[in-house]
């Protein structure tokens, strides 16, 4: 029996001693006696009664136990052509300052914090500062327009934003505090203090934005005057923080992560998964308002010990396609981690792998690609060109943690293209129909499910709505999570992760709804209805694709309403939803109950066989769409 097959097995078993024997790996100020508490179920929750504090286990352990010299962020700027590192030392020191700044203004145990910042150390300062004081923060991602931040804030009812000036995209500059003054107008919630970390170069600044009732202060005055803050114990079972993410509807789900499940996944994962260990250095290129750059750019590096680096840049045109390779060189990296997205556009930038070629990476073990399928053809090219294992894991904003993934620190399975291998311990995946029933056979697509409870670190609920929580994962089959993807497992018992059953596209490894756009694209006086389908695209994975039927009556040239559709996309999402393709259509193909047939839409658009369906109420509508569908 394989080291994976033995730990796999016994976190089947006996899942409350396997998941204490891993919380032994971390400090506990009242330890667990007890792993699940089941008595609630669905609702499962890790560790009942213990307690800790995360920026405790990132960052005062450490220092305590002799990493206080040792590197712990790598800050690199491509943008700005700067390296900054911090030591455990000096980490701590920002955070306590930072968690001091915060609760001088009133901010305390269980009170919501909204950071919205750019790749700067601040970011990742300011989510371990309110870990440190047991406040909930809530990363919006700087992408989002300010309705997206406003539905954030009326939801998570923050009592402070943190922000920056600005970050800085290579086309241009992102003025963020126009979006947070709009976005707090939008929202009923009244956040009381705005904390500002000032960057050169931004026309907006402190005294020229309106206050929307909130004091605004300067990030760098306040937290320089304030006094360290010490680590405050919660609750294993106390919220970490909220992470939104796109659903089937307009409304963001609020994922609630947990302190203590989340803080024993976070280790044993680096170690068992990622095989990154204590003075050992990560690069993830993520975002820290991913669900991967919470986890593996700040969490679980510094969790284990390790050196994190904060990368501010893109995989291309900052300034070339060899910036990964540079910083994997020049930082030592161990484990790169990054979205298949950002691979495929390093290979059209650089097809012969030329810069791979000319940057010596003598410590670069393996790359980590997650977010989006990992197409063979680009698992390849990678692995080729670079010589070290590339490891696909399945997993999502929900789990915080790979479900599936090659178990690289714990043992090197073979693996197979277009698989991210097996569940990883602790999940129970299986392949349902849609009645529910297990489908035994090897190679059937079905609906991936995960058979309770989910282990430590995944989402507990959302956030204000167990209700929601359970009507969105649970209910549709009873005794399962269910993941929204489909897939099958092959006779050697490898996953195949192929896709969404909903709404929700990924663009760019950047996870969006399609019914949030229909939302947008619907509110246009000229468009009757709509529906907007995520269409296969080689670089981004997919890309949104509206279709809209005009009023009676309207007539608007359709570059005009184009250009108008586009632009309102990106005023109410942002520009990360990167809304570039419409087409006026006379009629969209529906089911006699009204229903829009998209996924018939999207296989025609995508070249793939289609089925319609026998309740089609007007089949010549798909014959008219073919020839608009094909064509994009
Ligand atoms: N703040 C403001 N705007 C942002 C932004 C941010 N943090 N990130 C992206 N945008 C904007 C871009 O500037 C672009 O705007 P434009 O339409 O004015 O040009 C738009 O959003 C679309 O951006 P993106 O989809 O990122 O395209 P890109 O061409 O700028 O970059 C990639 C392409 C592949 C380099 C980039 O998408 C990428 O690195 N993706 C990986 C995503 C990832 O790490 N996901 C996490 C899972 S691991
Ligand atoms: P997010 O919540 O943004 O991480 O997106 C999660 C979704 O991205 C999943 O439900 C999948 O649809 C997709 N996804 C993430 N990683 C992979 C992967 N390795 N293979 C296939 N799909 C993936």
């Amino acid at each position: 029996m394989s080291t994976y097959e033995a730990t796999y097995r016994r976190s089947q078993e006996d899942p409350g001693q396997f998941w204490l024997e891993a919380a032994a790996d971390i400090e506990w100020t009242v330890p667990p006696t007890e792993a699940l508490d089941s008595s609630s179920a669905p609702m499962y929750r890790w560790f009942p009664g213990a307690e800790l504090n995360v920026s405790s286990n990132a960052l005062d352990r450490h220092v305590a136990g002799g990493r206080a010299d040792q590197a712990a962020l790598v800050y690199d700027s491509a943008v700005l052509g700067t390296v900054t590192t911090y030591t455990y030392r000096e980490l701590l020191s920002a955070v306590e300052k930072a968690a001091g700044a915060l609760a001088e203004l009133g901010v305390v145990k269980g009170d919501r914090v909204i950071i919205y910042m750019p790749m700067i150390p601040e970011a990742l300062i300011s989510m371990l500062a309110c870990a440190r004081l047991g406040a909930i923060h809530s990363v919006v991602f700087g992408g989002f327009a300010p309705k997206e931040l406003a539905a954030r804030i009326e939801d998570a009812e923050p009592k402070a934003i943190v922000t920056a000036s600005g970050g800085i995209e290579p086309s241009r500059r992102v003025e963020y505090l126009p979006n947070v003054s709009q976005a707090m107008e939008m929202s009923t919630h009244q956040v009381n203090h705005v904390l500002v970390k000032d960057r050169e170069g931004f026309e907006n600044s402190l005294s020229s934005v309106p206050s929307a009732g909130a004091q605004w202060h300067d990030y760098d005055a306040v937290v320089s005057a304030a006094a360290p803050h010490p680590a405050v114990p919660v609750l294993a079972t106390d919220p970490l923080y909220i992470l939104y993410t796109s659903g089937t509807t307009g409304k963001p789900k609020g994922v609630v992560r947990d302190s203590g499940g989340y803080t024993v996944a976070m280790q044993w994962s680096m170690k068992n998964i990622y095989g990154v260990g204590p003075g050992e250095t990560m690069f993830t290129a993520s975002d820290v308002g991913w669900v991967v750059g919470h986890s593996y750019i700040v969490y679980a590096p510094l969790i284990a010990g390790a050196t994190t680096v904060l990368y501010e840049g893109k995989p291309v045109g900052t300034p070339d396609a060899g910036a990964f390779w540079r910083v994997v060189s020049q930082h030592g990296a161990k484990v790169l981690f990054t979205a298949p997205t950002a691979l495929r556009a390093i290979r059209k930038s650089d097809p012969a792998g030329e810069f791979i070629q000319n940057t010596p990476r003598p410590t670069l073990k393996a790359l980590f690609a997650a977010g989006e399928r990992l197409d063979p053809d680009t698992s390849r090219w990678i692995e080729d060109a670079l010589g070290v294992p590339v490891i696909d894991n399945w997993w999502q904003t929900e789990t915080g943690w790979p479900i599936a993934s090659n178990p690289f620190g714990l043992e090197e399975l073979p693996r197979k293209i277009g698989s991210p291998t097996f569940a990883v311990p602790g999940y129970d995946v299986r392949i349902l129909d849609a009645f529910g029933e297990d489908l035994t056979e090897p190679n059937v697509e079905g609906n991936i499910a995960i058979k309770l409870p989910l282990p430590p670190g995944t989402l507990a609920t959302l956030w204000g709505s167990d209700d929601r929580y359970k009507s969105s994962y649970l209910d549709a089959f009873p005794g399962y999570y269910t993941t929204g993807d489909s897939g099958y497992v092959d006779e050697d018992k490898y996953l195949f992760v192929m896709g969404r059953t909903d709404d929700v596209i990924n663009v760019s490894g950047h996870r969006l709804s399609t019914g949030a756009m229909e939302q947008v694209v619907a509110s246009h006086p000229a468009v009757a209805e709509c529906a907007v389908i995520g269409v296969a695209d080689p670089l981004k994975g997919q890309r949104p694709s509206g279709y809209v039927v005009l009023k009676s009556g309207v007539d608007i040239p359709e570059e005009e309403l184009r250009k108008e559709l586009i632009g309102l996309v990106r005023q109410d999402i942002g520009p990360v939803a990167d809304f570039k393709d419409v087409a006026i259509v006379g009629a969209l193909p529906k089911t006699r109950s009204g229903k829009i047939l998209r996924k018939t839409m999207r296989q025609i658009a995508d070249g793939e066989e289609y089925v319609v369906p026998s309740t089609i109420e007007d089949p010549s509508v798909i014959e008219e769409l073919l020839s608009i569908l094909r064509a994009v």
